[in-house]
Order: structure tokens, then sequence, then C-alpha cells
């Protein structure tokens, strides 16, 4: 094994050794990976078996891993709905020695649903409203905490259906950041970041004939503030 491989986390599962942390993440053996759906990212993420849990593994820059390891752990430990942190694989490399990504691993939120996942389904009439009424209650929550998220976006929120509605947890802490409390500055900017992430998001379904046309994506942004507020 590749001596600087180091593998950082506040209880290290032995089965993490075993992963073949030598080649990319996207080259994995089918056989350790679980086929469930993700939602679109920068980085390449993948789902893998580990015994009987199943973790996602990010490939990220190494202070990027780091940062978003430990405000992962942040908002643990303040129960706040987001993914938890596994470890951060650093050192990594091929066979030849050639340097490979660090990777971020959390724990799979299990029954989790990217939003793309959602409308690919028997999609509901008021499927949208649900989505967004989850995150307005997500935002509201981080932002009572004094978390700034920065990068608010459906890409980076998951869903899990709760009794008929959905419940919505955070899954991309990178351009995050926690203060005792959130100025109005920070907190208006991220809902204006929503907003306009929002609108680009269903536009984007709707251009992939994904989500009917005669929804309209700039109100359900407005009513994302609105709800957001209330
Ligand atoms: N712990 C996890 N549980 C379930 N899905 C996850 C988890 N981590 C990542 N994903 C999936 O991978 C996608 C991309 O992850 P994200 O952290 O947003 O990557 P990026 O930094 O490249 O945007 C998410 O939208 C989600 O669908
Ligand atoms: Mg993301």
């Amino acid at each position: 094994m590749n001596p600087s491989l180091q593998i950082m986390a506040a209880q290290v599962d032995p089965g993490l050794f075993d992963l073949p942390w030598d080649t990319p993440i996207a080259e994995w053996p089918e056989d350790i990976i679980a086929a469930l759906p993700r939602g679109i990212s920068r980085h390449t993420v993948r789902f893998v078996y580990l015994g009987e849990r199943i973790i996602a593994v990010k490939e990220i820059g190494e202070r990027v891993a780091y940062r978003e390891y430990e405000m992962l752990r942040d908002l643990g430990r303040h129960d706040a709905p987001a993914v938890e942190p596994v470890a951060i694989v650093t050192g990594r490399s091929t066979a030849d020695g050639e340097p490979l990504s660090d990777a971020l691993v959390t724990e799979h939120l299990v029954f989790s649903l990217p939003y793309r996942a959602i409308f690919g389904q028997h999609q509901r009439q008021d499927s949208v409203r649900r989505l967004i009424d989850a995150l307005s209650v997500l935002m509201v929550r981080l932002h009572l905490l004094g978390f700034y998220w920065g990068d608010v976006s459906l890409s980076n929120t998951l869903f899990r259906r709760d009794a008929g509605e959905f419940a919505a947890y955070l899954v991309d802490a990178e351009t995050g950041e926690l203060y005792p409390s959130l100025t109005t500055g920070k907190r208006e900017y991220d809902i204006d970041v929503a907003r306009t992430n929002i609108i680009g998001e269903l536009m984007d379904l709707q251009a992939g004939e994904i989500l009917q046309m005669d929804v309209d994506a700039i109100e359900v942004g407005d009513t994302f503030v609105q709800r957001y507020n209330e």
C-alpha cells in the first residue's frame, strides 16, 4: 500500500483501507459501487459499499476537503439536517506514483433523493411546492444556527419523503461559514442566491422536459422567499 496514504476520521472503519484509493474513483470496480440516484456536481461523487453501510466518496482538493469535513462536523454538533462526515483521505497516488485528488467521505443519506430524481418519477402536481417548502424550512434552521450556506441550490440539497411532505438536508457545505449569529446582509445574500439558483434549476428541468412548462419558475423562486420569510 502507498505509504503516504492517510485516512483521517473520528472513528476509522478498517474497511476504508481496503478501498482502491490508488485509482481515480471514476474507475472503481462496479461491484463495490451502489447504483443510487445522484445529483449533478462539479466533483466526481460515487456511492460505495462499506460493509453494511453505503458511503458517498467525493474527490476534491485537500484544503477544501478539510474545510467541508469540519463544517459538516460542526453542523452535526448542532443537530442540523445535513449529511454526516465520515473521513478525509489524503496522500493518494497511483501505482506509478501519479498523485490523485483527496477524498471526502460522507455517510450516504438513506432514502434520500436528489431533486431531479423526484421529478423523474411519477411526480405529483404539488411536488415543486413541497420541495420549496422543505428547502425554506432547511434554510431557516441553518440560518438560526448562524450558518451561511453561500451556494444554496436544489443540487446541494437532498430530499426525503416525510409523511406526504419532503424533508430537506444539506449535502454540500463547501462554501459554508458558521457564525455566532448571521448578519442580515449574509442572510439576504443567501436567500437571493437560493432564489436565483432555484429558478435556474427549474428552467433547466423544463428545458430537459422533466418538468411541465406550465410551472412558472420565477414565481416559484419568489414563493421560496415568501415561505422563508413566513
Ligand atoms: N452523503 C450523501 N448522501 C447522498 N447523496 C450524496 C451524498 N454526498 C453526495 N451526494 C450526491 O452527490 C451530489 C454531489 O455532491 P456535492 O457535495 O454537491 O458535490 P459538488 O461539491 O461537486 O457539488 C449531490 O447532489 C448528491 O446527489
Ligand atoms: Mg454541489
